[in-house]
């Protein structure tokens, strides 16, 4: 059986991105596949060197994946700063990785950029951490979103390189998964980019329905189309991009007929996708509150996946440490 390995960082609720670029492939994942999902509170620190309440967050994650369904009963669900041979492997990993390639990749530039007076060693090397993560299970395929790409080709460098330096076979290139097979980017409604934490735009799943209503309402528009059938600007076709991942296919055609018919009001289709994104938040909203209130569930979750994830680990580790010539 194929396994797969994927996490998300700490860093405050799942939203909407998080959900459709990684979380609803992990549930259709963990039925057919041998699943490590993971709360990558290490990674966290590369950003948050100062966390407020990092136990809170880490349940926060923990909580929403099971809300989102992530079944611990399919899956192994687990904290990574349980796994305490994870960076003995990010070390050597960190080894044999360089600083320019490290220095080249595009989202620490974008950290960098950010946040000059924040680059920490751990933010340079958040690609062999994340490697790490990964080969440590020895991953087949790790689903995420379009933006974990290039952290992806670097995992497949950095475990080739592994192999070729040691002249062993022994880490598999891990592939990235995408839902639809192609990679998704849920757009923020500020009229730009991605929906993230950082950029400020992002609705959550724990969202109440008046807040997503106010957010979705406040989404960039412009005032509408002057030809039939032209090519909708940025931020419109991030409106339009996100009914098609959150809405019915007919609610999303209708719309986009009115806007090639020059007929779209706008405000109707954003009552309409805040419906619509309310409809699918609702229920994992509702689950997140019974979670939230049930601690020992919690800690058992998540001894279960630390005895679990731990296991795979400490046998890579075992293999490592002899391929690489350590006295035991
Ligand atoms: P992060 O919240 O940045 O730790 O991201 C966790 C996971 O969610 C990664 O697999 C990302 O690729 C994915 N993700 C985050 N934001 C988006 C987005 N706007 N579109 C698609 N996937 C996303
Ligand atoms: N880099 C991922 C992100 O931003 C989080 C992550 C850390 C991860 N380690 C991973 C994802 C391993 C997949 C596999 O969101």
């Amino acid at each position: 059986m194929q396994t797969v390995v994927s996490g998300i960082r700490p860093t405050g609720n799942l939203h909407l991105g998080n959900y459709f670029g990684a979380v609803k492939s992990f549930i259709k994942m963990q039925e057919e596949y041998n699943c490590f999902f993971f709360i990558a509170d290490w990674h966290s620190l590369t950003t948050h060197p100062h966390p407020d309440n990092l136990r809170n967050n880490v349940k926060t994650i923990l909580c929403e994946y099971l809300a989102c369904g992530v079944d611990p009963e399919k899956a192994t669900i687990y904290v990574q700063s349980d796994v305490k041979q994870i960076p003995e492997l990010y070390l050597y990993l960190n080894m044999n990785a360089y600083i320019g390639e490290l220095e080249r990749v595009t989202s620490f530039k974008e950290k960098v950029r950010q946040n000059p007076n924040n680059v920490n060693a751990g933010l340079l090397t958040y690609p062999t951490l994340m490697c790490a993560d990964i080969i440590i299970h020895h991953a087949d395929k790790v689903p995420v979103g379009k933006d974990q790409e290039q952290n992806m080709e670097m995992a497949r460098h950095f475990a080739s390189r592994f192999n070729q330096i040691y002249g062993v076979e022994y880490f598999k290139e891990p592939e990235s998964f995408y839902f639809n097979q192609k990679a998704v980017k849920v757009p923020g409604l500020d009229g730009s980019g991605k929906m993230g934490k950082s950029e400020g735009n992002a609705i959550y799943l724990c969202d109440d329905e008046a807040t997503i209503r106010k957010k979705v309402m406040k989404a960039v528009t412009d005032a509408g189309p002057t030809q039939m059938n032209q090519e909708k600007p940025e931020a419109i076709r991030n409106l339009f991009t996100l009914m098609e991942i959150v809405s019915e296919p007919s609610t999303y055609d209708y719309f986009n007929d009115q806007y090639n018919n020059m007929a779209i009001r706008y405000g109707d289709m954003k009552k309409q996708l805040a419906a619509d994104i309310n409809a699918f938040c609702a229920p994992i909203r509702e689950r997140i509150l019974e979670y939230q209130a049930n601690d020992e569930f919690l800690q058992k979750v998540a001894n279960m996946g630390a005895e679990k994830a731990c296991a795979s680990a400490q046998k890579t580790l075992e293999d490592v440490r002899e391929i690489i010539g350590f006295h035991r």
